[in-house]
């Protein structure tokens, strides 16, 4: 397997760790190079039901090394309790996880940031785990990384400069209680000591396997409509998700990337606030949201479902250089009597093909359908192309005609199983 980057084409819950774990049979590391505990990868083998929110969906399988690359945020409370959850499944990790020493660390302030914004201006819907706070701060270079956690006398010096700033927002702003530096100092110098083992410097740990001609699987989180440049700005994540974020957020070079495959599901969902011009807005919603199981892996929300966007995913296609498409969820589209497909939208008099980053186009243009028959019948029991509907067959056809790019995976439920070859 060539060198292959993982991304969800729409606004996440594509159903990468799926896509991961099928992947990650034939490669020898998995990467997260973006994003930390926001997100929540599931992969279902048999009865068992895994969530991964930090640690590489690779770690399910045995043997293959999982890296946490410099460009995630990592929460260590967080991680520590994914190790344990996962230990506790049976899941051995021993010396199969690296964490990049220049991965930077949420602080209990990054969370309680991102909740009070979210409670003061609720316009984003985050997933308050103090993703954003984190990045602004690394962005402004106060940030703290492993390595600085790792150094006494460094992390003392970040740590008081960062109190020294964030609790007077706490109590000027927020009118409420700052962080207590030797608490702090003691949780996180406690977080270190645990974490230390699996700390590296995965920049050259990766270029070495490169160079050895391993196989390196990164995995996306979020969606390229969530990214922080591609994205509905404002309404998206705080880094870059799409498959440029796994060269920086990794440190192996983009010219030793040989592959970009997009996750796309059937239909589009959305959890959290902004634009979505082909939201449901009739029953379909519960319909939907029902058959699909469309609830937050994180946070448990509802997700907001709507129809197939040709727009957004033509968008992706081209800002990760799609190579190969695999479509997710048909099989909750089985029910449906006929099926809609967004081809462009409509504004102000004028036909937008191409994805308008306008907030105010995006929120209130007019989405522009083709529609189809729907295939009325159980697909999840399919295991080869050949035997899916006919109109199925022809949805998916129209769909990858649409987007220019082959559909090389078809997957009709959660299990490994439920996943067959276009061919
Ligand atoms: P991710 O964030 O992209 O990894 O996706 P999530 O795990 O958040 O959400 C995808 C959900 O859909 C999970 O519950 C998966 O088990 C489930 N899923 C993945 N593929 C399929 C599929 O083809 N059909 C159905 N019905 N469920 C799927
Ligand atoms: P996976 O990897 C879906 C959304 C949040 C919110 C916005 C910003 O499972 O696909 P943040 O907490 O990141 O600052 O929130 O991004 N969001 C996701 N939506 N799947 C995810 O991850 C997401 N991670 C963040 O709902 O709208
Ligand atoms: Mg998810």
């Amino acid at each position: 397997m060539p060198n292959t980057v993982i991304v969800g084409a729409q606004w996440g819950d594509e159903g990468k760790g799926k896509v991961i774990d099928i992947y990650a049979q034939k490669a020898d590391i998995v990467v997260r190079y973006q994003g930390g505990n926001n997100a929540g990868h599931t992969v279902v083998i048999g009865r068992d039901s895994f969530v991964l929110h930090l640690i590489p969906s690779g770690i399910l399988h045995k043997g293959k090394i999982c890296v946490i690359g410099n460009g995630v945020v990592v929460d260590p409370k967080a991680l520590l309790e994914e190790i344990a959850t996962l230990e506790s499944k049976g899941i051995k990790i021993g010396a199969r996880l690296f964490v990049s020493r220049d991965a930077h660390v949420i602080f209990p302030y990054h969370r309680k940031l991102d909740e009070l914004r979210e409670a003061k201006k609720k316009n984003i819907g985050t997933t308050k785990k103090g993703i954003g706070p984190c990045y602004a701060d690394k962005v402004a270079r106060l940030g703290i990384r492993f390595v600085d956690l790792l150094n006494k006398k460094v992390f003392k010096d970040k740590l008081n400069e960062n109190l020294d700033e964030k609790n007077p927002v706490f109590s000027k702003i927020y009118n409420t209680e700052g962080y207590s530096f030797d608490k702090l100092y003691e949780e996180y110098s406690g977080y270190a000591e645990r974490i230390k083992k699996y700390i590296h410097d995965t920049t050259v740990f990766l270029n070495e396997a490169v160079g050895r001609r391993e196989r390196v699987l990164f995995e996306g989180a979020q969606g390229t409509l969530l990214d922080v440049d591609h994205g509905t700005y404002p309404f998206v994540t705080s880094s870059n998700s799409t498959s440029g974020g796994a060269s920086t957020g990794s440190g192996v070079g983009p010219n030793r990337i040989d592959k970009v495959i997009g996750v796309v599901k059937a239909y589009t969902t959305r959890v959290g606030e902004g634009p979505f011009p082909t939201e449901f807005s009739d029953d379909l919603m519960e319909r939907v949201r029902t058959k699909g199981k469309e609830f937050g892996a994180t946070t448990g929300r509802p997700r907001r479902c709507g129809w197939f966007d040709s727009v957004i995913v033509k968008h992706s296609v081209m800002v990760n250089g799609i190579d190969e498409i695999v479509v997710t969820k048909l099989d909750v589209l089985d029910d449906l009597e006929s099926l809609k497909i967004c081809t462009a939208y409509k504004y102000g008099g004028r036909i937008y093909k191409d994805f308008p980053s306008d907030i105010e186009v995006l929120s209130n243009c007019e989405p522009l359908y083709e529609e189809l028959p729907g295939w009325k019948s159980d697909t999840t029991g399919i295991t080869a192309y050949s035997r899916l509907p006919k109109n199925a067959k022809n949805y998916l056809k129209r769909v990858q005609k649409l987007l220019s790019t082959k559909i090389v995976l078809i997957s009709v439920g959660s299990d490994r199983k439920q996943t067959f070859s276009s061919e």
